[in-house]
């Protein structure tokens, strides 16, 4: 009989941390509804004390996705626990994630407490966890290097206090699936209590190994793995679900086990996470990179086409990829256009976002002869992660040419003012991010810049993604069009707008100005926006 493997997808809070990522709370609500619709068993959706912004995700995702379960972190203090249970207390399904480090180098270093305060303090606050939360999962920070002994000690411990889940975790990567494996091994066989609870694991990859460890983990008893989209996460980050799943199912005569995961929806939530996260997968990303299916040398080629089995392990359909079809171009009508949205799995759109979505495609397809899949892709993709704008740009104009400085003109407007600025620049896109600057009067510190056609061909669209910061905190923004230019201004106001949204949504006033003093009104006197801040 097959063991039912556990997913528990971190990427909205262990994913997050990922250098240069952070979601607003749209973002992260859009990322956990694909994640509820993917079948993973456990979102966590955030630490709760970190932020107020992880707080209202935590609250919002708590408030709409009804299906999964809902986790959010918090260390081992009642204070933490509190503000957690505070804003997950309205799902349907909450379990309470609390932890603390049981390795002497971050008992000694980091937490400055006796072992024995530990366990005992584990215990408590476990107990305490339990009292509010009828799901309790308590993990061992830095399990793998803390004496075995000790871990089995704290384990017992925290079981006899309720905790529902036991989550051992490789914190820096440091395990080898043999290893790891054993530890796993020695745990069932170590904790009396252990069959109480169920045994997880959360493995890091700074060894390329997290997903690794994750299958030596569940072949050697483990029934709840830990992961993200993408395998995000802090530093080299976490094991990635896609390749886990589809290790599970591809090797089934090796691990015997189910997950309730649709894989057919492991692309688009893929790129649905690359797209919001801004980070880009490498194309030779194991089951969901650009090149995974792709055969491009003759004899791989002859032998595909002989048998497909003979070069691959997996279906691209099973991932969710399909072949590129031609879909409509500019006499396709709204009903063709609504039909193709359905066949790609697009069933929960508004009828307003269609007609959003369906207007853009008509002015795609008076531009470019044929609407790919991918196209119709990034319009969704824009539509759905939008967010209200403070500006909009109405207008650009640019100048450029070998030998020659290039200068940008923009019009933005912002509610009931138009803005005009022009500046100089180092190329046309510096130049029009430049005056756009000047438009919102921001000091903006461009993170990152990102461009790809969707499709291929001349008339391709260009996706721009950028990725600006101002203080210390990144924003992410995104623009598609024909023309480059365009496409990139867009991405930047995009950032904009994104940063506006957040910083009205989830920073107190004495934060957020904090975090604009000195990056406003930066241009001098009568433009720009007014924060409330005057
Ligand atoms: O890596 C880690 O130790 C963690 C814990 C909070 C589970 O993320
Ligand atoms: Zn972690």
């Amino acid at each position: 009989m097959p063991k039912r493997i556990y997913l528990f997808d971190t990427t909205l809070r262990d994913g997050e941390q990922t250098p240069g990522v952070s979601l607003n709370v749209h973002e992260k609500l859009q990322i956990a509804k694909q994640l509820e619709q993917l079948g993973v068993d456990v979102i966590e959706a955030g630490f709760p004390i970190a932020s107020n912004g992880d707080f209202e995700a935590v609250m919002e995702i708590a408030r709409n996705v009804r299906e999964v379960t809902v986790a959010a972190l918090a260390r081992a203090t009642k204070k933490d626990i509190d503000r957690a249970w505070e804003a997950l207390k309205y799902a349907v399904k909450p379990r309470l994630h609390t932890f603390i480090a049981t390795s002497d180098l971050h008992m000694e270093y980091k937490l400055k407490m006796a072992p024995e305060e530990v366990i005992q303090s584990a215990a408590e606050m476990v107990a305490y966890a339990k009292t509010l939360c009828p799901e309790v999962e308590f993990s061992p920070e830095d399990a793998s290097r803390t004496s075995p002994q000790f871990l089995f000690r704290v384990l017992e411990a925290v079981i006899d206090a309720g905790a529902d889940v036991v989550n051992i975790a490789d914190t820096v990567g440091y395990m080898a699936p043999g290893e790891f494996g054993k530890l796993i091994r020695d745990i069932r066989e170590n904790v009396p209590n252990i069959h109480k609870a169920i045994l997880s694991v959360h493995c890091h990859n700074d060894l390329g190994m997290a997903v690794a460890n994750s299958l030596a983990a569940v072949e050697n008893g483990a029934e709840q793995v830990e992961c993200t989209i993408n395998g995000l996460g802090e530093r080299a980050g976490n094991a990635a679900l896609e390749e886990i799943v589809m290790a599970l199912r591809t090797r089934h005569d090796v691990y015997n086990t189910n997950t309730g995961i649709h894989t057919e929806k492991l692309y688009r939530t893929s790129k649905m996470v690359s797209y919001l996260t801004g980070v880009h997968v490498q194309p030779n990303k194991a089951i969901i990179g650009a090149n995974a299916f792709a055969h491009e040398s003759g004899i791989h080629q002859h032998g595909m086409l002989s048998h497909r089995q003979t070069y691959e392990i997996m279906t691209p359909e099973s991932v969710g990829l399909k072949q590129n079809h031609i879909v409509l171009g500019k006499h396709s009508g709204r009903h063709a256009f609504e039909e193709r949205l359905r066949e790609m799995g697009y069933s929960s759109l508004t009828a307003n976002e269609v007609t959003n979505i369906f207007a853009k495609f008509k002015d795609l397809a008076d531009k470019k002869k044929f609407v790919m899949d991918d196209d119709i892709e990034t319009l969704v993709s824009q539509e759905t992660s939008k967010v209200s704008e403070a500006y909009t740009l109405e207008h650009f104009q640019i100048t450029s040419g070998s030998g020659m400085l290039a200068t940008s003109t923009v019009r933005i407007r912002h509610k009931d003012r138009v803005i005009e600025e022009a500046a100089c620049g180092d190329g046309p896109v510096d130049a029009t991010f430049k005056a756009i600057d000047r438009a919102v009067n921001m000091r903006i510190t461009l993170e990152d810049y990102y461009i790809k056609a969707a499709t291929g061909g001349r008339d391709a669209l260009g996706q721009v993604t950028t990725k600006i910061s101002v203080g210390s905190m990144v924003f992410v923004g995104h623009g598609a069009s024909t023309d480059i230019i365009e496409a990139s201004a867009r991405a930047y106001v995009n950032a904009v707008n994104n940063m506006v949204y957040r910083l009205d949504m989830n920073v107190d006033q004495t934060q957020k100005a904090a975090l604009l003093a000195g990056s406003c009104n930066f241009f001098g006197e009568g433009v720009g926006l007014n924060w409330g801040l005057e």
